[in-house]
């Protein structure tokens, strides 16, 4: 049976949720699922907007079916390839013989590698700022590459002032009846995991972003309607901030984020430690993660969060413990930066994460690490307890110079 929305007056969701894919590009759990949406419009002419993923066509196909009345798509409008959205492309444009494919000249050639169809009769290749008139409704296209693939475009409804926004502002998580920010505890049921979503798939490309929230500021908005997760339709500027802050790389909170790679529980000790004396010097907002327990999507979410990271890692053959590394190899991929770090290691024979791990932090802008920095020689001393006093009392300074903690 259909499941579809009428978002506003002849605009309707006929996306799609996913609660049984693990994860999401083989690679970020989803715990909440994810829903991948897609809208038609239906004017004099019709459009749609996106396909879905794979996983959910058949759903998708009814509730399109449904929607359409006996009627055909003539256009379908591709933001984005990736094959979340653009999966069913080659079905649409078979079931619907006479519809045109809108995108960009990197749509096109994106569709003609993941399928093999007949498409150069069909395409209209639209640039910045041109139109498509659709009846009462006129879609606009702003270019936005790499928010998240190079093709990426969005689109602006003149009449309803609803920006299509392709991947920006979307979330893992199902839309579970509701579909609008204002119907959903947004902060509470789907902020981290927007947070996740933004960080890790988007989060290389902050700058691109930025030109998209430049781009968007311009416009007159009623409704921003992404391509997962809820649309938004009140509040838009708290949401849009949240935007403005990831992709500056600014901290979203004052606060100490520990991310502790431990073999025995050794570094783990110190992490705790660390934790426990942060707070007598009157530190608030300290958070502990253990990255050999907690994904690394989850990490890098919280990294984007929190303004003071305290990285504490094991010595593995003669490296960082693996977790770490991992960890640290997609803070570089993803352009993380800003941040002020204290560094703790562990090593029984011949220490050697700490270095390395300022190593790897040189390789991101602006990251600030401290003097005061641990050894541990495989487990921490009543001896160290002034060393840890002093990254404890350094990284408060470092709070408070920033803006108080
Ligand atoms: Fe939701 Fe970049 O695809």
């Amino acid at each position: 049976m259909q499941a579809t929305y009428e978002i506003t007056e002849n605009i309707i969701w006929v996306g799609a949720n996913d609660k049984k894919t693990p994860l999401f590009e083989n690679l970020f759990p989803l715990p909440n699922g994810v829903s991948y949406n897609s809208y038609l419009i239906k004017d004099e002419k019709i459009a749609l907007l996106d396909t879905v993923d794979a996983m959910v066509t058949e759903q998708f196909l009814e509730n399109i079916e449904f929607e359409l009345e006996g009627r055909a798509v003539d256009y379908l409008v591709i933001h984005h390839m990736e094959p979340d959205h653009g999966s069913n492309v080659k079905r649409l444009m078979e079931m619907f013989p006479k519809m045109v494919v809108v995108g960009t000249m990197k749509a096109k050639k994106m569709i003609k590698q993941f399928f093999t169809v007949e498409i150069e009769d069909r395409f209209l290749c639209v640039k910045e700022g041109d139109t498509l008139n659709l009846g009462t409704h006129t879609l606009t296209f702003y270019l936005a590459p790499m928010v998240h693939w190079p093709e990426v475009m969005v689109s602006y409804e003149e009449k309803t002032k609803i920006l299509f926004s392709a991947d920006a502002f979307g979330t893992f998580g199902t839309l579970d009846g509701c579909i609008f920010n204002d119907q959903v505890d947004f902060e509470k049921d789907y902020l981290a995991d927007a947070r996740r979503y933004y960080a890790n798939i988007v989060g290389k490309y902050g700058l691109q972003t930025q030109m998209l929230l430049k781009k968007a500021s311009k416009l007159d908005l009623k409704m921003i309607a992404s391509l997962h997760g809820p649309i938004w339709r009140s509040n838009l500027e708290w949401y849009l901030e949240k935007y403005n802050k990831w992709s500056l790389y600014e901290p979203e909170e004052k606060g100490v984020l520990i991310l502790c790679g431990s073999i025995y529980g050794h570094t783990l000790e110190a992490a705790n430690a660390l934790a426990v004396m942060m707070a007598k010097e009157g530190i608030t907002n300290i958070k502990i993660q253990d990255v050999a327990k907690t994904d690394c999507s989850e990490l890098i979410a919280d990294i984007f969060k929190y303004s003071h990271l305290v990285i504490a890692s094991a010595t593995y053959n003669n490296g960082i413990f693996p977790k770490m590394a991992d960890l640290l190899h997609d803070m570089i991929a993803l352009n993380v930066q800003n941040r002020t770090i204290a560094v703790i290691q562990n090593g029984t024979w011949a220490p050697a994460a700490g270095k390395l791990i300022k190593a790897a932090l040189c390789q991101m802008k602006n990251m600030n690490v401290l003097e005061e920095e641990l050894t541990i020689l495989s487990s921490l001393k009543q001896c160290q307890e002034e060393d840890l006093r002093k990254i404890a009392v350094a990284m408060k300074k470092a709070l408070e110079s920033e803006g108080g903690c």
